[in-house]
This record gives structure tokens, sequence and C-alpha cells, in this order.
């Protein structure tokens, strides 16, 4: 358990996520975030497509959210700005959520409003590897065999996209590079 795991179980009787604040991420959250990925995620973190795809290119401001419960950072979603071939998309993960208030309502919570923020401000697709039985309700479901290709090995059954606008998928195929600025 890390220190603010501590910190937080002697709170969580009270929890209520009426109290958590979701605000887009800033340069001073780096530090937590990257203790909740090392607590959900371990190192192999860093082997994974996804992180490759997104190595060296800072996420999408507006749209990479955290949440902060009492001063804390306690869940984080980052989405990284790609294209898929020609098409411009977004690139979702991670998400992550301190263990000691999983189940709680932060992770579905931090999809429901980087979604949002991503319609608003006219993204059409957002892309992820992850499990289809959480992401299947906010509009995620199975790339097509071979449309999308990863730098890398991935379960197609966790290649997962999501139409922001109708149709956005319709055409869409080739290869994932990240687009945004260099971190
Ligand atoms: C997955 C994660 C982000 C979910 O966030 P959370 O705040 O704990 O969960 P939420 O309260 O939003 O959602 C809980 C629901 O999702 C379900 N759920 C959680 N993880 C799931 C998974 N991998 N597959 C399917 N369902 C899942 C729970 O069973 C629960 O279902 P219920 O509402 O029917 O009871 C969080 O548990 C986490 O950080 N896990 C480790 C990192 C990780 O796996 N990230 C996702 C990468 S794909």
């Amino acid at each position: 358990m890390t220190a603010i795991d501590l910190s937080l179980a002697r709170s969580l009787d009270a929890f209520r996520l009426a109290d958590v604040v979701f605000r887009p991420e800033t340069a001073e959250d780096a530090a937590a975030i990257d203790a909740i990925h090392d607590v959900t995620f371990g190192p192999g973190r860093y082997a994974r497509t996804a992180f490759r795809i997104r190595e060296g290119h800072a996420a999408d401001g507006p749209t990479s959210l955290v949440a902060v419960y009492r001063g804390d950072v306690v869940g984080s979603v980052r989405l990284t700005a790609i294209a898929v071939g020609d098409t411009p998309a977004l690139l979702l993960g991670p998400l992550a959520v301190l263990p000691a208030l999983k189940n709680l309502g932060v992770g579905k919570a931090l999809m429901r409003l980087s979604l949002e923020a991503a319609r608003q401000r006219g993204h059409r697709l957002v892309v992820l590897v992850g499990d289809l039985p959480y992401y299947r309700p906010f509009g995620f479901g199975p790339v097509p065999a071979g449309r999308v290709i990863l730098p890398g090995p991935v379960d197609p059954a966790r290649l997962l996209w999501a139409e922001l606008v109708p149709g956005a998928s319709a055409g869409v195929g080739g290869s994932v590079r990240a687009t945004g600025p260099t971190a």
C-alpha cells in the first residue's frame, strides 16, 4: 500500500462520488499519476504496445482528466492525439483508479467526462486497448480485423473503438501513430 492509499483508507467509509473533483490534468499531476500507474499496472506497462505509441508525446490536454479526492489525485484518464492511417483520432489510455477506491464509480465518471470533452472539441473517433465488457457501455466495440495496425502485438479482441459521431469509423484504416506535440 502506498502512503496515499493509507490516508484514503481512513476516510473511505465517508466516500461519496459527489466529493470527487474531475478536472483536466496539469503538469503538477504527473508524479501522482505515475504513482497510480505504478500501483495499477506495474513496470510491465512500459512494454505495452499502447505505451509505445504514446511514448514521447504529450497527452491531449483538454480531454485528459484527473479525479481528485480530498486533495489527492486518485484516478486518471489520458487521451493522446493519433492518426489511424490519415484519419485523426484519439487513443484512450491509461485509465486507472487507485485500488483503494476501486468499483466506486470513479473510472466510469472519468470515461464519461473525457468522452464528453472529446465530443465537445470535435473529435470523432476514439481507439483503445482494453476489456470490452468495461468499455462497451461507453460505445466501444471491436475494431474489425486488420483495420487498425499497431506498432506491436495486441490481442485483437481488446482493440476497440468508439464513434463520437455516427459513421466516423467508416472507411478508416491503417497504421496508428501519435500526432500530438512531443513531450
Ligand atoms: C478498470 C478501472 C479503471 C475501473 O475503475 P473503477 O473506478 O475501479 O471502476 P468503476 O466504479 O468505474 O466501475 C466498476 C464496474 O466496472 C466493472 N469492471 C471493473 N474492471 C473491469 C474489467 N476489467 N472488465 C469488465 N468490468 C470491469 C466492475 O465489476 C464494476 O461493475 P458494476 O458497476 O456492475 O459493479 C480500475 O479498476 C483500474 O484502475 N484497474 C487497474 C487498471 C486497469 O486495468 N485499467 C484499465 C486498462 S484497460
